[in-house]
């Protein structure tokens, strides 16, 4: 892998502001200590102010005080304050003195489901930057896209985010390898530069296209089936289980070569064990975060002890389909007919041992499922809100089929407005709800001195919510991917740089053959005044099910 920056062959922005501060900026800030105190007055008596809020106020006011659909936070207001002074660390707004008290608010709020809502009102009350320690974990905040830039400036040759605890606990306390998700430093270098190759260079994607283009076919006529059952010529359903599956299935097809069969009538309860424990290793995870998962498997926390059991159920699924293409190959000595799948080519290549290519193969089954299908989700939810955006996308569509003649791969060249649309979703609903770095070096964002090795995150869901970064940001515009307007460090859905998604030219092919053939087959629509909202747990998830209806656009077969 080219590990420069700015990721040649992804949809990144390619340069960085020329004028970022540095080391020099920082050396001023000894000098300025007494225009410092004075200012920081100012941002003390704002800082200790306690966040009382209550959740319910920051959905329902709007930048100009307008109410709005209590399913759009967005962010108020910014403190800037123009001055050319560098100010010190502990001068950055926010509740970071007290980690116990925070914590103990924070789970008063329902803090481990309202994160980004939190993260939010934090924006509105303290400014485009600000300090927290919840429990134990400390970090800065930050909002603005041209400081997202000097993030990623900062974050060195060996990009790190958060650690989460609770996942190399559980590798820790079962012996287990850590993939690429986990390591660090030279280890995580050394094989990013490897799966690369074969995950995410755009060369792979003509092997990915036949593949999961088969798997939306099946789906489209799994749902045509539902459709004939019901005998009412439509299919209302919570289409959250069925997504699971069709993205288990995807990603399996990639990795394997093989298809797991998800989509038939009968299907193996061990395959719907792995789905049901991705969703128990997520939602356990998130309230470690905070709380250090040794303490509480040293006190057999019933969180832990799930915990233990969602990623047990995760390795042995994995370990079964790893073992199996590692039967087959070994067995088959002649060239593969055709591709062989990720896992396979990885074993052929054999620059990685067998414990790497299992520890990263396993956390590439694991990302891909909840992450894909709930965007998935998002859109079809927000296709069915908006009919008339929905019919353009459809229109889209239809020409790209005609003008590519049968040529997937070049049909996917053609939907602008469909890819306009993923974005739009990872805008409102990012899986993700901020990008985080320790940083590599010193650096000066809002005028404030940032030292090396402080965790900073950068606010996705509060980004894609702040009317200065976007133009109406409460309303679902794929349109606005298209124009002119600046991009610049908008569109981080995936993160940034050497460290971002490995699976998003699986997931971005994936959710574009997925939406190609759910319009060319289907009418979606939803149920009406029903407003659906998001719960944290560690990603981002719809707060109830979203019923959906499917219709036939030609009579069902
Ligand atoms: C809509 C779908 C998805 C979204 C929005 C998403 C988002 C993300 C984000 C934000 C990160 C962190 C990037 C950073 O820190 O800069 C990440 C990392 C990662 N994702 Fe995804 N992801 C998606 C789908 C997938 C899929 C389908 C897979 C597997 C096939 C996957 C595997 C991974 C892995 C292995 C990493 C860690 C990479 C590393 O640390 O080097 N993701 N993803």
């Amino acid at each position: 892998m080219s590990t420069a920056r700015g990721a040649d062959y992804l949809d990144q922005p390619p340069t960085f502001s020329p004028d970022v501060p540095g080391r020099a900026r920082v050396a001023a800030e000894s000098r300025a200590r007494v225009t410092i105190f004075v200012a920081g007055m100012a941002r003390w008596s704002m800082w200790r102010s306690p966040v009382t809020l209550p959740l319910s106020w920051i959905e329902e006011r709007t930048t100009s005080g307008v109410r709005c659909s209590s399913s759009m936070p967005v962010v108020k207001q910014a403190f800037s304050e123009s001055s050319s002074i560098v100010r010190p660390f502990t001068e950055i707004p926010g509740l970071w003195k007290n980690g116990v008290v925070n914590l103990y608010n924070f789970w008063k709020l329902d803090g481990f489901r309202n994160l980004h809502r939190i993260m939010l009102q934090n924006f509105n009350t303290f400014g485009p930057i600000y300090r927290e320690k919840i429990g134990y974990y400390e970090s800065v905040n930050i909002i603005n896209p041209e400081d997202a830039a000097i993030l990623f400036k900062a974050e060195g040759h060996y990009p790190k985010r958060l650690k989460v605890e609770a996942w190399t606990a559980y590798r820790d306390y079962r012996n287990r390898k850590y993939g690429v998700l986990l390591k660090n430093g030279e280890d995580w270098r050394s094989n990013r530069v490897i799966l690369n190759k074969e995950v995410i260079s755009p060369k792979v994607q003509e092997n990915f296209v036949p593949l999961l283009d088969e798997v939306g076919q099946d789906f489209v006529a799994r749902v045509h089936k539902k459709i004939k059952r019901s005998g009412q010529n439509k299919w209302t359903t919570d289409l959250s289980q069925e997504l699971f599956k069709y993205a288990l299935e995807s990603v399996s097809s990639v990795l394997y070569g093989e298809r797991l069969g998800l989509l038939l009538d009968y299907i193996d309860p061990e395959a719907q064990h792995f789905i049901d424990c991705i969703t128990l290793m997520f939602k356990t995870t998130s309230p470690m975060l905070y709380i250090p998962p040794g303490l509480l498997r040293q006190i057999g926390a019933k969180v832990w002890r799930d915990h233990v059991a969602a990623w047990d159920g995760i390795f042995s699924q994995a370990d079964r389909c790893i073992h199996n293409i590692y039967r087959q190959l070994r067995q088959d000595t002649g060239a593969p007919k055709k591709y062989p799948g990720v896992l396979a080519s990885l074993l052929m290549l054999d620059k990685l041992s067998i414990e790497d290519i299992k520890a990263s193969v396993t956390e590439l089954m694991a990302g891909g499922v909840d992450t894909t299908s709930i965007t998935l989700l998002w859109t079809l939810y927000e296709l069915a809100r908006h009919p008339n955006l929905q019919e353009e996308l459809r229109a889209e569509v239809a020409a790209a089929r005609a003008e590519s003649q049968g040529d997937t791969l070049e049909m996917l060249k053609r939907i602008p407005l469909v890819k306009g649309a993923l974005k739009e979703t990872l805008r409102l609903h990012p899986v993700a709800v901020s990008l985080q770095r320790y940083l590599a070096e010193d650096i000066v964002i809002q005028n404030y001195h940032i030292p090396a090795g402080t965790l900073v995150q950068l606010g996705l869901y509060a980004m894609g919510r702040d009317p200065k970064v976007f133009f109406r940001p409460e309303q679902y515009q794929p349109s606005r991917w298209l124009r002119t307007e600046t991009h610049y460090f908008r569109s981080l859905g995936f993160g940034f740089g050497p460290r971002q998604c490995l699976g998003r030219r699986i997931a971005e092919t994936e959710m574009q053959l997925f939406l190609i053939h759910m319009l060319e087959n289907f009418r979606v629509e939803k149920q009406r005044h029903v407003e659906v909202q998001s719960t944290f747990e560690l990603i981002l998830l719809p707060d109830k099910p979203i019923i959906l209806t499917l219709k036939p656009l030609k009579t069902s077969r």
